[in-house]
Order: structure tokens, then sequence, then C-alpha cells
């Protein structure tokens, strides 16, 4: 399959590193159009130490821990509305926002298509296909919820960075990872099962 991912500055560049290992990881995933918007690249440096390039394919696959000649991320600058995620026509299995910004989740709310970004998220929900957006702010304000429900009604998924903690985790990376499945879910891309709930066992069983 191939799908977009666009990553946005709201604080969990993690979210996004992790997301994009376990997908490139799977041989359901052929191809992944990554767009990041420039909030995004400041994020992922204080966040992580990293330095990425808008479309610097070579950081952007040392940050994947990916060969240094992969090709399974194409990465598309902000401003490029001739993109191929800018057009409907050009058929794929949906997008994936994470994190999203209030910023992004706004303008996407809006219908006001000023980046590659919001023009692909336009594009994903008037096709009828699958966006998943990953909203990341604390406290909401009501902006933030109304345009949260806005979107959910006019197809979008929310499916906010608020991991769970059932699968006991150990460490940062299996933390993110319980947030990080549920986005592969929603595309039927497999993955380990080691965050999903087995039900509790039964007192006597
Ligand atoms: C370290 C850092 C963390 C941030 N965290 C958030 C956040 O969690 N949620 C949010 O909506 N904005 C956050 N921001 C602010 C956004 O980056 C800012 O609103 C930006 O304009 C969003 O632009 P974008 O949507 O084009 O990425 C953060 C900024 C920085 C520098």
């Amino acid at each position: 399959m191939e799908l977009t991912v666009a990553i946005t500055g709201a604080s969990g560049a993690i979210y996004a590193q992790r997301a994009l290992m376990h997908m490139c990881a799977s041989s359901a995933v052929e191809r992944i159009n990554l767009i990041m918007s420039e909030a995004a690249r400041t994020v992922a440096r204080v966040e992580l130490g990293a330095n990425l390039g808008e479309v610097d394919s070579h950081a952007i696959n040392e940050w994947l821990k990916l060969p240094a000649d992969s090709k399974l991320i194409r990465a598309h600058r902000l401003d490029n509305m001739a993109a191929k995620p800018a057009s409907g026509s050009h058929v794929q299995a949906g997008m994936v926002i994470v994190p999203c910004s209030m910023g992004t989740l706004g303008a996407i709310a809006s219908g006001a298509c000023t980046n590659l970004i919001h023009r692909a998220a336009d594009v994903t929900l008037k096709e009828g296909r699958k966006l998943v957006i990953v909203p990341r702010e604390s406290p909401y304000n009501a902006i933030h919820l109304e345009n949260m429900l806005r979107l959910s009604r006019a197809g979008a998924r929310i499916l906010p960075a608020s991991p769970g903690f059932y699968h006991r985790p150990k460490n940062i990376e299996e933390l993110v990872d319980h947030l990080v499945f549920r986005i592969l879910d929603q595309f039927g891309i497999p993955h380990s099962q080691a965050t999903r709930w087995q039900g509790e066992k039964e007192v006597g069983s």
C-alpha cells in the first residue's frame, strides 16, 4: 500500500519516528509520501536532536534507521502543491498526521489549504479515504475541541496522542508503540501484537 504521513510541530516527534519505522518494517507498505512542516523539524531537533531537511532523504533514512539507498520514503516540500498527494486522482490508502498541531488541525477544519499537508488532508477527506489525525495539546480549548468534532463529522478518525498503560510499558519506546500500533491498525498494517489487549485472565481459569 501507499500512504501519506505528515509530521507537524506538536510535541511528540517520537510518535512520527516510530510510526514511520514500523510502517517501513512492514511488507504491506510499499511507498510513504512524507510531508513535514517547518515546526515539525524544529520539534524533532528539540525533542530528539534530529536535524532533518525537508526533502533530505539521506537524513530521513538515517533518522529511521533505513538503508541509505532506501526508496520507501518519498519526501515532498511543504509548498509543493504539484506533489502527488495534492491530487485525488493519485490513488492511495490514506493519510496520517502524527503528531498534529492545533494550527494544522484548525487549518484542515476550516478548509484552508495553504500548504501541502492541509491540501493532502483535504483531498483525503473529499475522496472518502482514511484520514487519521493524532492531535497533541494539553489542555484543549473549545476551538480545538470544535475543530476535532468538525473533522470527525467530515470523516476523519481522531486518534489522540494518549497511549494506554495496560501492556505495562518498560520504557518510552514501548509506551509510544501502544499508540503507534493503534495507527497501524487503522490501515490494517500488520505489526507485533505486543500491545494488544488479550482480556484479563479470569479468576479460577
Ligand atoms: C518544542 C515545541 C513543542 C510544541 N508543542 C505543541 C503541541 O504539543 N501542540 C501544538 O498544537 N503546538 C505545539 N507547538 C507549537 C507549534 O509548533 C506551532 O503552533 C506551529 O506554528 C505549528 O505549525 P504546523 O502546524 O505547521 O506544524 C510546539 C512548538 C515547539 C517549539
